[in-house]
């Protein structure tokens, strides 16, 4: 690729995966603050899905999707201390852009990557990593004693999020599509599985917990799921909807809380790292997490960033199991 160009997946229209397409774009140099990135793998998230469907309309059009990416830093601008060229960073960033070979982006953004995380798991962790992070210690402190129930365990964030909240003591309920998927959630964290396609998943949770329900249901899968999550609460029960894969979950009448003196959150990881110093705290204590083995981080699967509509038609089709990576 000529210098200053680079190769991107540009949306020019909400719609199906067909509307990712690829184009060569003009990268142009680092202002102030910024750092020019050659990226090395690019995280796939649910949330691409809802932004190139037209449910997010976070993206203004054209634009390049993406949230999360690993590189190494090719050309510096003014103002920017702690890098240098060879620098190998990761990061997360709300401002998208991330679906290209190559970006201008904030240099304060930047986690350089300690050297025992590779560039492919370091693109798939950082959203789903950080999510799962502040789901365990922030928006519910899960501690020893909490049954935690979690959909989609074996997905992106819910694998990671099993095995944090197992290692902070709590015993951990999953809900999985396959078989294949319950094997692998077991491995890296829950102590049960439910296969939520053909069994009634909340009479498995009373089941596995003498009847009295769990302390906190985190729900990423929204219309399908969320009224089961609700059944499954202990007393002062707190259900945490992070995320609707099935569809927005209906409109819901808040007086159904008192039944059990219920709590109910709709997290979304931008409103927790506002700041670079949290986001750099945030992440250093996840790479700390990967680098102590609190969090095993399993290969991603990876797709040329040419294949963003076939990652997007697995995602959604349910056929993944743990993060995908587009590489440039
Ligand atoms: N709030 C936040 O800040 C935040 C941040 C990151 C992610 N999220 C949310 O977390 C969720 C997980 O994201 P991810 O990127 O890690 O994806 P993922 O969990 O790897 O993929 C989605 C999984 O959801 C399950 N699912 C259930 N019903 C589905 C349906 N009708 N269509 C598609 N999938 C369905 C499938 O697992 P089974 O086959 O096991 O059912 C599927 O593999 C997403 O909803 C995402 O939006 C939220």
């Amino acid at each position: 690729m000529e210098s200053g160009l680079a190769e991107a997946i540009v949306l020019r229209e909400h719609g199906g995966p067909e509307r990712l397409r690829l184009e060569t774009v003009e990268v142009g140099e680092p202002g102030p603050g910024q750092v020019r990135l050659r990226q090395t793998a690019v995280g796939v998230n649910f949330h691409d899905c809802y932004v190139r469907s037209g449910l997010y309309r976070t993206l203004p059009l054209p634009g390049i999707p993406g949230l999360e990416a690993a590189g190494v830093v090719e050309a510096i601008g003014p103002d920017v201390p702690d890098l240098r060229p060879g620098d190998r960073v990761a990061y997360f960033t709300a401002r998208y852009g991330a679906y290209a070979s190559e970006r201008l982006i904030e240099a304060d953004l930047l986690a350089p990557l300690p050297d025992a995380i590779d560039d492919r798991r370091a693109a798939a962790i950082m959203v789903k990593g950080l999510t799962a992070q502040l789901l365990v210690h922030r928006v519910h402190r899960i501690g020893p004693g909490d049954t935690v129930l979690v959909h989609a365990a074996a997905g992106g964030v819910g694998i990671l999020l099993c095995q944090w909240a197992r290692h902070l003591g709590a015993t951990v309920i999953g809900t999985v599509g396959s078989e294949d998927k319950a094997e692998v959630a077991r491995r890296l964290g829950c102590n049960h599985t439910i296969l939520y396609r053909e069994e009634d998943f909340v009479a498995r949770v009373r089941e596995i917990t003498g009847g009295r329900g769990v302390d906190v249901a985190y729900d990423s899968v929204g219309r399908d799921t969320f009224e089961g999550s609700l059944d499954c609460l202990a007393r002062l029960g707190h259900l945490v909807n992070f995320g609707q894969s099935s569809g927005p979950v209906e409109p819901f009448a808040v007086a159904r809380l008192s039944k059990g003196s219920f709590s109910l959150t709709r997290p979304m990881l931008f409103h927790y790292v506002r700041d670079p110093r949290e986001l750099r705290q945030m992440s250093d204590q996840l790479f700390e997490a990967i680098g102590t083995g609190v969090l095993t981080v399993r290969e991603p699967r990876a797709l040329p960033l040419t294949e963003a509509e076939e990652a997007h038609r697995l995602l959604e089709a349910r056929a993944t199991s743990g993060s995908v990576v587009l590489l440039p």
